[in-house]
């Protein structure tokens, strides 16, 4: 018998998501983005993107089902993000949850935002390795974790980010360079016609001594901003290769110290996800030092990098298929959850 058709939900930042998944296997999904209407203000407005998802829920989930060829009373299971993210985002998506799960009668399941973004990978390659280190890059979050299983066992956090996640780095330091927001793609872009080697920009937390797991951006951006202060405008400075300098500081950083957690810890396996696995440089450099390291390296597609409901919908599928006690009614939101 094959297990229920899980229909995630996703609310916590600028994307509003719905996908379907059943038994591993992504059905359908969309995504409707508000960030065109935070362009402006260089960032996401918190009360903007709540209001976006309140007009996009409904659709987004219909367009789901239509992607999917299904219709509502096929769903079996709902499943949410709780959190982290911004308050009022995730609770339009927790409140349409609570109210699709209790009008179908069907049960639901509060889901971590990371653990989505783990669980994206699945869909694409199939179920994890136990154990494989995950590297989770977003705009929000820099974090090396030991994953063993994501449905019923504790992530192990090794390091985090002290100070700046790195799509928060590419974001600010974008907006310094006169790039349009969001900054990570268009550094991404930016950076194609730029020399990496132009300018030297630090490597953080990568010497002797320092903790190896540890991430540090913000002396990056710093030192990012101050190279373009020191143009003027009658000779600004050479973006492209500001961008690719920076581009490559980064993703050294990420691959050096993913590759080190592989091989200090024994782990085979290396998944990097989040927005920023988006990159084409982090992804090039991570298949050049984990091919050099023996490491298998797993990256979900490009569609399924940055936030979307499917991967909410996959962590669903696990939790459903791992018999995991349902949220109760009262499930509550936890925007700064660990
Ligand atoms: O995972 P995500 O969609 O949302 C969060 O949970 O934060 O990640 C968004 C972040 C933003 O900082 C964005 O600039 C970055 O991912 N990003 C990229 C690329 N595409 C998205 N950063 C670098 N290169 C890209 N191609
Ligand atoms: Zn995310």
């Amino acid at each position: 018998m094959s297990s229920p058709i899980v229909l995630g939900i996703e609310t916590s930042c600028d994307e509003t998501g719905a996908g379907l998944v059943r038994d591993g296997r992504l059905l359908g999904h969309a995504v409707a983005s508000s960030m065109a209407e935070h362009a402006r203000y260089g960032g996401v407005v918190p009360e903007i993107a709540a209001r976006a998802h309140i007009d996009a829920l409904r659709p987004v989930i219909a367009q789901a089902l239509a992607d999917a060829g299904l219709r509502l009373s096929d769903v079996g299971a709902v499943a949410v993000t709780a959190g982290p993210g911004l308050s009022g985002a995730l609770q339009v998506g927790v409140a349409g949850a609570k109210a699709l799960a209790h009008a179908l009668d069907v049960p639901l399941h509060g889901v971590h935002h990371l653990a989505g973004h783990v669980a994206a990978d699945t869909l694409e390659h199939g179920p994890l390795p136990d154990p494989c280190m995950v590297l989770i890059v977003s705009g929000g979050h820099t974090s090396l974790v030991l994953v063993r299983d994501l449905a019923t066992e504790p992530v192990v956090h090794l390091g985090d980010t002290l100070d700046d996640a790195a799509g928060e780095c590419f974001d600010k330091v974008a907006r310094v360079f006169g790039l349009p927001y969001p900054g990570g793609p268009a550094i991404d872009r930016a950076a194609r016609e730029g020399d990496p080697h132009a300018v030297a920009f630090p490597r953080p937390l990568t010497g002797p001594g320092h903790d190896p797991y540890a991430f540090s951006f913000s002396g990056l951006k710093t030192a990012a901003a101050r190279w373009a202060e020191r143009h003027t405008p009658a000779a600004p400075p050479p973006v492209a290769d500001g961008a690719a300098a920076l581009q490559e500081a980064v993703a050294d950083v990420l691959t050096r110290k993913a590759v080190t957690a592989c091989t200090d810890h024994q782990v085979r396996t290396l998944v990097v996800v989040g927005g920023v696995a988006a990159n084409s440089r982090v992804r090039a450099l991570a298949e050049e030092r984990c091919a050099a390291a023996g490491i298998t390296l797993r990256v979900p597609p490009l569609r399924l990098c940055t936030d979307n409901g499917a991967m909410i919908a996959a962590v669903g599928d696990l939790l459903v298929r791992a018999g995991a006690e349902p949220a109760p009614p009262t499930l509550a939101v936890d925007p700064s959850a660990p």
